[in-house]
């Protein structure tokens, strides 16, 4: 059994920096195993425009500590007002590689997000011609569909339909968490594919719910029944192409997960590496690793391939990391698989 593994640096095709103190804490955590990341844009208020982007990449790029690499990949937010021409030249100019969509009311500052997608229908158009990727939060917010539905349903109403309409766009359907995400990419040869978060390889609903509400295992869209996690882990561990890291790793202080309302969201930075080796080695694919987290991601992206690379090791005894990481808001908890971890990442 092998005890070392060296991969093509990494990517995470959907990660939540934030702001400010928290853009200064979790930065870290990502740039150190990771080369660069999507940047989701739901800010308060949230990158709308090819000027926010910018600016808020400056903000990023100021908070990479000295001697680590990291290229932030910037995102709008598309709301009803986004302006096609925006859009087009935030992409030209190299700065923008995706547009955000989150459904209005689906999850964390998504009020500015599209309610009625005729309105949205020429930004999307623009995209196809320019071959910029949509990035699809895929949930409806009907509130007569049932959560554990939501994601099942928004293929067959929106996403379905949005894509036939709107032939030769590209769509990454974000943080899939069920078998219908799985066998949706899957029955279709082009312009789609899917992130996997972490956390969905891991826990299913039960672990959210059962003995006692587990408010760090809370997420949107949140964890579904064991056998969609036996997919999310199957299709990630085949090594098709289609689908790829995004770890969707979002931080919020304790005081707001551990509330009578707390947020959505598992911020997995710090161990994800450890964790997605250990789950490889439990599916037998530790071969196919890289091509989910270092070689699907780009080619989907059409970017190349990071040229430098790491070195995961496992190690006789579980490795010890932070079970917080310390923000100038307060304490943010890092995700716990549950058992321990052995894999770490050591070059
Ligand atoms: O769990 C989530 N947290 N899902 C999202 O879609 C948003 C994210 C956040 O920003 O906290
Ligand atoms: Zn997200």
């Amino acid at each position: 059994m092998s005890t070392e593994i060296t991969l093509t640096r990494p990517d995470d095709w959907h990660l939540h920096l934030r702001d400010r103190a928290m853009l200064q804490a979790v930065l870290p955590e990502t740039a150190r195993h990771f080369a660069r990341a999507i940047i989701m844009p739901n800010l308060v208020p949230p990158v709308v425009k090819g000027a926010d982007a910018a600016a808020y990449r400056e903000r990023i790029l100021k908070a990479i500590p000295e001697g680590m690499d990291f290229d932030p990949l910037m995102t709008l937010y598309l709301t009803e007002d986004t302006d096609a021409a925006d859009v087009a030249a935030a992409h030209a100019s190299g700065l923008v590689k995706a547009v955000k969509l989150y459904p209005a009311g689906a999850t964390t500052n998504s009020h500015s997000g599209v309610r009625d997608f005729d309105k949205v229908r020429p930004v999307l158009e623009k995209m196809a011609e320019i071959g910029l990727p949509l990035c699809v939060h895929g949930e409806v917010t009907d509130p007569a569909v049932d959560i554990f539905d939501r994601e099942a349903v928004f293929i067959d109403r929106v996403l379905d339909p949005v894509r036939r309409a709107t032939p030769g766009l590209r769509v990454v359907m974000e943080h899939i968490t069920t078998a219908n995400g799985v066998d949706y990419v899957k029955s279709n040869a082009t312009d789609l594919g899917a992130t996997i978060t972490t956390h969905h390889l891991i826990i299913n609903r039960n672990h959210i719910l059962v003995g006692g509400i587990k408010p760090h295992y809370y997420c949107l869209p949140v964890a579904k029944r064991e056998a969609h996690r036996l997919a999310l882990r199957a299709a990630a561990a085949s090594g098709d192409v289609r689908f790829f890291l995004g770890t969707d790793s979002a931080p919020h202080t304790d005081e707001n997960k551990e509330s009578a309302c707390g947020c959505a969201g598992c911020f997995t930075a710090t161990n994800t590496m450890s964790i997605l080796a250990h789950v490889f080695e439990e599916e037998n694919a530790l071969g196919r690793l890289e091509a989910f987290t270092s070689l699907n991601g780009p080619t989907f992206y059409r970017l190349p391939a990071n040229g430098s690379k790491i070195t995961l090791r496992k190690r006789e005894n579980a490795i010890e990391y932070p079970k917080k990481i310390i923000s100038g808001e307060g304490p943010v908890t890092v995700f716990d698989p549950g058992f321990p971890l052995f894999w770490s990442v050591v070059a």
